[in-house]
């Protein structure tokens, strides 16, 4: 009777405790954390990369351009973004999605990148340049 209850007060604690998780982005795979709207400072960094290198073929805040596809719309798995930024890639179309693993603005920050656009992605980040958590 008691590990029902038990298990009765997990479920409700933690289904309420998740939730707010999950709101401030806390989960493990997540990799990004916003609080109030504000990106801390590897969400930001990647804001700042994305803008410096990605944009330009992936259009403003990663919604996609005539050249390049949304990178918000269907995010990729981490492992698959690496490889992808990494080593580039071309289906064959004539626009071509070049490679960054040898460019020391972006290689070292790819995964930054992909903590500002899964928090665009989750919808935890507006469009924008986001307010700093950190000063
Ligand atoms: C010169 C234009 C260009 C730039 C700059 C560029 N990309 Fe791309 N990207 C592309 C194109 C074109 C594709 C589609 C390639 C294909 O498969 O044919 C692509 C594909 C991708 C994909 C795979 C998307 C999917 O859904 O499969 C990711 C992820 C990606 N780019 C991330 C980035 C990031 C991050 C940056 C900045 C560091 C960047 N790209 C800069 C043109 C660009």
């Amino acid at each position: 009777m008691r590990r029902l209850q038990y298990l009765v007060f997990a479920v409700v604690f933690f289904g309420f405790a998740g939730g707010g998780m999950f709101a401030e982005g806390a989960a493990a795979d997540r990799f990004y954390r916003v609080v109030g709207g504000k990106a801390d400072a590897r969400t930001y960094n990647g804001y700042r990369r994305y803008n410096a290198g990605c944009n330009h073929c992936h259009g403003p805040d990663g919604i996609g351009s005539s050249f390049a596809s949304s990178l918000v719309d269907r995010p990729l798995a981490i492992e698959e973004f690496r490889r992808v930024v990494r080593n580039g890639r071309s289906s064959g179309g004539t626009s071509v999605m070049k490679a960054f693993g040898n460019d020391p603005n972006f290689a070292p920050y790819i995964d930054d990148i992909y903590a500002y656009l899964q928090a665009r992605a989750e919808g935890a980040l507006g469009r924008g340049r986001p307010e700093r958590l950190e000063p």
